[in-house]
Order: structure tokens, then sequence, then C-alpha cells
């Protein structure tokens, strides 16, 4: 039998509520979700004993992961520089990063990319002829350690530690490009993920991540407002978040509040662009499992006064046979960040 060239990635997602974990195989040119797992994260501490329940859960093909950091001590920022090569800007930015980051140069690691905007693309000119955007990105090199550490030590095989919000706009991409949806190349979206204590907006165009921001607000903050307001152990609050049935009402009144407050702050991200890029944001997407609470695309679609789905970032992506196809569906908007992560295969 002709048994066509495979090789396989798994994005590994490791959030403060739950671990995520997608494996994609490439088999020719073709690429499917060969397995993917999900487990809870009980307490800081236990997130080496959560992954290691995923990989006993989950077959596996490979030991190659591709993880993320998130957080305060990652730093994010997108400059105009004057026109230069790529190993120029290595080396400028080496002298050059003090000026833009909070930290010790030496207690970071950095990395650098100049982002191709096609001129006129998200309403901006390219900046002066002699000029370039610049993608900026430090982490604490501590945070990147303690991966490599953690990963190693479950017997992993870390290939590459991306950020979550451009680990989005990949997932983005890579179901733009299965689906050969290329007329919306010049539309301009924002990916807005809700996980449990911190929501990530990515703007993007295309490609092109224009802008990113963390906010810390999440799903949880949704869960303790229903414990407050109904009377309830948070076990309880997070039982009737999820399947809330007659008491909706009761539900929806205990987390409009927090609704409003983080629509009200990625609203606040939405027209930073706006003004600084003179070009409306004109459609949200919605990812993460905070995403998941039956009510919220409705109340954040009237917060943005813009078109907000939860969107599915497997929609044209094939899956193996022995994967319940309906549950991976059912979990789809919180593996979002996985699969973004997992797309790194087209480039390993
Ligand atoms: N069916 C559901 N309905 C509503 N909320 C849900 C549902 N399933 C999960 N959640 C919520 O999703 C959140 C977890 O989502 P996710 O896995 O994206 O977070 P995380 O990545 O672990 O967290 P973070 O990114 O903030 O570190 C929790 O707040 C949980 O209560
Ligand atoms: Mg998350």
């Amino acid at each position: 039998m002709f048994l066509k060239r495979s090789k396989s990635i798994v994005g590994l997602d490791i959030g403060s509520h739950a671990v995520k974990a997608v494996e994609l195989t490439q088999v020719g040119s073709d690429y499917v979700l060969t397995e993917y797992g999900k487990t809870q994260i009980y307490s800081e501490g236990s997130i080496s004993d959560a992954i290691a329940e995923l990989l006993s859960h989950c077959r596996f093909r490979t030991k190659r992961v591709v993880t993320a950091v998130s957080g305060k001590s990652v730093i994010v920022r997108y400059l105009s520089l004057v026109q230069m090569s790529d190993e120029e800007l290595r080396s400028a930015i080496r002298f050059e990063a003090d000026k833009y980051i909070p930290f010790d140069v030496d207690d970071v690691v950095l990395d650098c990319q100049k982002l191709h905007i096609a001129p006129g693309a998200a309403g901006i000119d390219a900046g002066q002829d002699n000029e370039m955007r610049v993608l900026l990105v430090a982490c604490k090199r501590s945070l990147v350690e303690d991966h490599f550490t953690l990963l190693s030590g479950l017997g992993l095989q870390p290939e590459i530690i991306d950020v979550d919000a451009f680990a989005l706009g990949n997932a983005y991409d890579f179901m733009n490009r299965l689906g050969d949806n290329f007329a919306d190349e010049d539309k301009v979206v924002a990916l807005v993920d809700i996980g449990a204590n911190k929501t990530n907006i990515n703007i993007v165009c295309g490609n092109t991540s224009y802008f990113t921001r963390e906010i810390y607000l999440g799903g949880d903050d949704f869960t303790g407002g229903i414990a407050k307001k109904l009377n309830l152990d948070l076990h309880e609050a997070e039982v009737l978040k999820r399947d809330p049935g007659e008491q909706i009402e009761e539900a929806k009144e205990s987390v409009y509040p927090y609704i409003d407050d983080l629509g009200n702050e990625i609203r606040l991200s939405f027209d930073y662009y706006e003004n600084q890029f003179d070009r409306e944001v004109e459609e949200v997407y919605l990812s993460g499992g905070g995403a998941r609470l039956v009510f919220l695309e409705e109340a954040l679609e009237k917060t943005f006064e813009k078109k907000t789905t939860l969107w599915n970032p497997l929609q044209h992506l094939k899956s193996s046979d022995r994967v319940d196809r309906d549950l991976l569906e059912e979990n789809a908007a919180q593996l979002a960040i996985a699969v973004g992560l997992a797309s790194r295969l087209r480039a390993a």
C-alpha cells in the first residue's frame, strides 16, 4: 500500500482554567485533525498534572508541541522604523529595545518581524517610502524557560513558543486558507478570545495583525457574578452558567454588569484602532470557553453595534474517523488558540 508522507504537531493551549490540545497532521498537501483533548486545571500548582492527564487520555502521534505565553510578562509593540534589512533590524532592535519595553533587555527574549502591509490596506498608507512597520515581541526569559522545563519534564518536545493573540490570528488565517476564502482578505475583523480570567483581542486584516490587547476579565467573572447575586457556591454557579435552563433570566441579570464591563473595554480597543487607522472594525469573531455563554453573542453585538459571532476555527478542517465530530464542534470555539498553535505545522 502507498503511504503518503505525513507529519504532525500538537498545539497546546495552557490556560488558567483548562488545557486544550489539537493535533494536526499534514498528509500530502492536506491537513487533518488527528486528535484533540481538554482537561481542567484545578489550581495554579496543578498545571503539570492537568497536561499529564490530557496526555494519558489522548493518543497523540507526536511529542512535538507548539505552545504560547501570555499575560503581563509579554509585551507587544508595533513600531514604525526606517527601512532596513532583516539582519540590520535584528541588531537595531537589540540595541533599541529598552526604548520600547519596561523590562531589562537582558531578562527578556526578543523577537521582531516586518509587517508587510499592502498600500492602502486596512486604511493606512504603508507609511513614508523609507519607513516600515515592525512587530516587536518581548517576553520575560524566565517565563519561556518555565514553559520549556514544564513541557520537557512531561516528555514533550517544545518546537515553538508563540503568543496567544497571534495564535488566534493564525487560526483565522488558517481557516480562511482551508476554506479558500480570499474574499475576506481585506476585511478588518476583531478576533476576541474570552478565556476564564482574560480576554485576548487581535484586530486583523487578512493575515496581518494591527492591534493586540489583553483585558483581565473573562468567563470566571461571569460565574462570580452568578454566585454573588444568586447566593450559590462557585461550582453551582458554573453549572447554572453552562446550562441556565429556566433560570436564564436570573442568569442574565447576574451576568449583564460583567458583560457590560468587558464589552466596554473591548469597545475602547476598537475605538483606538479606528482612530489610529481611520478604518472601521467590520466584524467581531468570538472564541474561548467564556464565549460559550448562551446569551453572550447577542449581548456583545448590542454593545458593539457590529456583527458578532461565535466562530468555528475547525469549519473547513477535516478530522480523522476516530474523532467524535459532534463533540469536537461543540468545543470548537474553545479550541481556537490551540488550532492556531497547531497551524504552525504549515511552516514546521
Ligand atoms: N458551556 C459553557 N458555557 C459558558 N461558559 C463556559 C462553558 N464552558 C466553559 N465555559 C467557561 O469558559 C472559561 C474557560 O475557557 P478557556 O478554556 O478558554 O479559558 P482558559 O484558556 O483556561 O483561561 P485564560 O485564557 O483566561 O487563561 C471558564 O470561565 C468556563 O466557566
Ligand atoms: Mg485561554
